[in-house]
């Protein structure tokens, strides 16, 4: 399973790209304007932190405007994967973006039938967003079994990006169910390290170790 990070913050995707298990990154209009920072030049700053796919965001609704502005945004790196919303106007352009081998990430997606949608029209990645389906009384995790039987039976290429996640659970059913990435928030990321049990452990061997006298090397 892929793991990409769900933020523009430059020094959080430095730090999870220095664990060596940063596979790329997403960002959406509201990690833009959180970071304060210029679109076009945090998008190249953070291309240049990792080879995986960096998601950058369309904002225009109309398919000649989509166009533009994705001409506009996969110059800026060849790792650059244009996101687009899941409506009629944001397939047509994940159709055409794809035909002409450019990588898509279609988002804002909240059911199986618009993940199929999506795969058809030849998306590289279909952004389910688990937490805010729970926030809104359904299973987001259903959503992504499903999404992977309609894949699965048949063989459609588009990957399942889980996205929308909001704790350690969520990235735990998501690599049972077979997602292929999940994007997280770092913070969410480094949760997955930590166990109250390792921490003890650890504890307990140091303070074991100190009675040895010795020191390695
Ligand atoms: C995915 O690409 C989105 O940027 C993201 O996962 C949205 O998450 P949120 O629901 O926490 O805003």
């Amino acid at each position: 399973m892929k793991f990409f990070a769900d933020t523009a913050e430059i020094d959080e995707i430095k730090d999870l790209a220095a664990t060596g298990l940063l596979d790329g990154v997403t960002t959406n209009p509201s990690l833009i304007a959180k970071s304060g920072r210029d679109f076009m030049e945090v998008t190249k700053e953070i291309c240049g932190l990792t080879d995986g796919p960096v998601s950058a965001e369309v904002v225009a609704l109309d398919h000649a405007t989509m166009m533009k502005e994705a001409e506009v945004l996969r110059k800026i790196a060849d790792n650059v994967c244009i996101k687009v919303p899941l409506t009629v106007d944001g397939l047509k352009t994940c159709k055409a973006l794809s035909n002409d081998g450019t990588m898509v990430n279609v988002t804002l997606c909240f059911s199986a039938n618009q993940a199929l949608l999506a795969a058809k029209a030849g998306a590289t990645f279909i952004s389910p967003f688990v937490g805010r389906h729970d926030d809104n009384g359904f299973d987001g995790m259903d959503l992504i079994e499903d999404i992977r039987l309609i894949y699965d039976n048949y063989g459609f290429e588009t990957e399942i990006l889980v996205a929308s996640v909001r704790h350690v659970t969520h990235v735990l059913e998501a690599a049972k169910i077979g997602a292929d990435v999940m994007t997280a928030p770092p913070k969410v990321i480094h949760a997955l390290f930590k166990h109250v049990l390792t921490d003890k452990g650890i504890e307990g061997f140091l303070k074991d170790w100190e009675k040895t006298g010795q020191t390695i090397g």
